[in-house]
């Protein structure tokens, strides 16, 4: 057997798409993820009325011409969906023939432009503060050095911007560790219930300076079985907590926040048992062009209030990878001017203690 004619087998058994072209600069082997890359029909073809982009094609001229390793980048348009590979270009010493294969990087791209997108958001959110900051200190040294009320005043909002800048980066390492636990499935059994109740009393005080009553709705006592979940009691504390603050500031004074919770023998999205834990505003609402985006990290529906009201646009983000954590699920409905309703689906652990 030749060298020449192991190659199709030997390319096929790759698992990257890869396909050679020997020194008349014809393709003489491809393998099936390469056709499905390239089209069919390619073997024997000059390899440009195939390869077609420039980028790639001067590669392979020039490592067919110098017989060393070359690269490049080649984008198919998958689907609507654009795909984008990194291309070895080699040569095999003996023959000459070049081989050329294909390396899908797509996930790598978008994760690196996933990382600059958070940097450069992280640094936005902490340049407007720390902007305010140097500017009353810059006034505070010069112009109102010997003014007692305009210090004082100036001093009360600095302490307003280092506060956000703390909780931003409070919320940023709470988000670093959720995300660094998200795989590992808690094994606690947990009240929910008990979860609820210690929510709703550290959430009383913000409550009551914003004239928002608390309305919960269990359907039944703390303790009782039917309320367990697996889960971690801090991290599903922290859930609730970050929906009940959200709709007692988004709702607005004087009016009512509801907590329910239903028992469901076969939740349809789990396709198991489950509770499900509504929290209910009646204020403005979430325009729904919104809603599908509110867990992104920074989103905010309303920028100027959320800012205002001291966010920092991670809540929801939070919520989000602990729900992951637990099999959870998050669901938002809302109609403009009658409220919004965050329903939290948990999987109920069935386990007779
Ligand atoms: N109950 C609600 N009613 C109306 N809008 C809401 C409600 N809950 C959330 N939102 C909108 O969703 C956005 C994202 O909420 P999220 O909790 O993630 O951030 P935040 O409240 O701005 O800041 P943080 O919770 O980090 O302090 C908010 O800025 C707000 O515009
Ligand atoms: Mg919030």
């Amino acid at each position: 057997m030749t060298s020449a004619s192991i190659l199709p087998e030997f390319l096929a058994a790759l698992p990257l798409p890869t396909l050679a072209i020997d020194k008349s600069e014809r393709i003489v082997a491809i393998n099936p993820l390469a056709q499905a890359l390239v089209g069919t029909g390619a073997d024997g073809r000059h390899f440009i009325t195939v390869l077609r982009q420039p980028n790639l094609v001067e590669a392979v001229e020039q490592c067919l011409a110098d017989q060393t390793q070359h690269t490049a980048t080649y984008v198919s348009g998958d689907a609507g969906r654009s795909v984008t590979y990194d291309v070895t270009i080699c040569a095999m010493a003996q023959t000459g023939v070049v081989i050329v294969s294909f390396q899908d990087v797509t996930q790598l791209t978008q994760a690196g432009q996933m990382r600059r997108d958070f940097v450069a958001n992280v640094s936005h959110e902490l340049r407007t503060p720390l902007t305010s900051l140097m500017g009353f200190i810059d006034t505070l040294g010069g112009p109102a050095r010997d003014d007692a009320v305009a210090r004082d005043r100036f001093l009360g909002i600095m302490t307003g911007e280092a506060e956000r800048m703390n909780r931003l980066v409070g919320d940023l390492l709470s988000l670093s560790r959720v995300e660094a636990d998200e795989r590992v499935r808690p094994t606690t059994r947990i009240d929910l219930l008990g979860v609820l109740q210690t929510a709703i009393q550290n959430l009383a005080p913000l409550a009551a300076d914003s004239d928002v009553v608390i309305h919960s709705d269990f359907g039944s006592e703390v303790g009782d079985v039917a309320h367990h979940v697996l889960g971690d009691a801090d991290q599903l504390l922290q859930v609730f907590t970050n929906l009940m603050e959200n709709a007692i500031k988004y709702g607005g004074a004087g009016k009512a926040v509801d907590v329910r919770v239903a028992v469901h023998a076969k939740d349809k999205a789990l396709r198991g048992p489950a509770l499900r834990i509504t929290v209910a505003d009646h204020g403005p609402g979430i325009d729904p062009l919104h809603i599908p985006r509110l867990t992104e990290r920074f989103y905010r529906a309303d920028s100027h209030r959320s800012r205002a009201l001291g966010g920092t646009g991670l809540g929801l983000a939070i919520v989000k990878h602990i729900l992951n954590r637990h099999r959870g699920r998050l669901k938002i409905t809302s109609t403009l001017g009658q409220g919004a309703q965050f329903t939290v689906v948990l999987p109920l652990d069935m386990q007779i203690s």
